[in-house]
């Protein structure tokens, strides 16, 4: 998929996959609006995307939160002009084990990954619609949404995730 001279807002982009494809983006032509909680990684990232030649803003966001989220699309609408793409990409683990978990922490990872990115999908799709042209919508999945573990697959053997 080419986003060539496109708007995009990706979130998490201070690490990993988020960084990888703001990169990625930014490579092609794409001006990218690095959206993470970790100030100091976002910048980074876009420090990264400069130094290659390409074109980056950070915004610190909290996906947990409709309000900075609508912030977030706001600042690439009016800081570019224009809004194509946005990739809802961050996201967190629980950390622990099933049977360690508390209420609390099914709270944090659920407010992050569940409505961090129906925010991410109602925010942009309303400015998609304001401004008429359209757009992409992206949201990382994983494959632990079709099986199920009880401990995290960061700590987990091979022989028990194929089991
Ligand atoms: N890495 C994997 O193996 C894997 C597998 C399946 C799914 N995923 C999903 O892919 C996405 C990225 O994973 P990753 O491995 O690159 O993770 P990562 O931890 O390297 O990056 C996640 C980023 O999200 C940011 N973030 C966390 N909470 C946030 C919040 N409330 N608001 C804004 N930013 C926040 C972090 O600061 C970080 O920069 C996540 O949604 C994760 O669940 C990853």
């Amino acid at each position: 998929m080419k986003f060539n001279k496109q708007v995009a807002i990706i979130t998490g982009g201070g690490s990993g996959i988020g960084r990888e494809r703001s990169l990625k983006f930014a490579q092609e032509g794409t001006k990218v609006v690095v959206a993470d909680y970790n100030e100091v990684t976002g910048l980074e990232t876009v420090e990264m995307i400069r130094t290659a030649g390409g074109e980056a803003a950070f915004k610190q966001v909290d996906v947990g939160d409709f309000k900075q989220v609508e912030e977030v699309v706001e600042f690439a609408a009016s800081t570019y002009g224009c809004l194509d793409v946005i990739f809802n990409n961050a996201g967190t683990g629980a950390g622990s084990p099933l049977l360690e978990h508390t209420p609390e922490i099914y709270r944090r990872v659920t407010r992050i990954n569940q409505d961090g990115f129906y925010y991410g999908i109602l925010a942009v799709a309303r400015k998609m619609q304001e401004l008429g042209n359209g757009g992409t919508i992206i949201n990382t999945a994983s494959v632990m949404a079709y099986m199920a573990n009880a401990v995290p697959s960061a700590t987990m053997p091979l022989r028990q995730q194929s089991s």
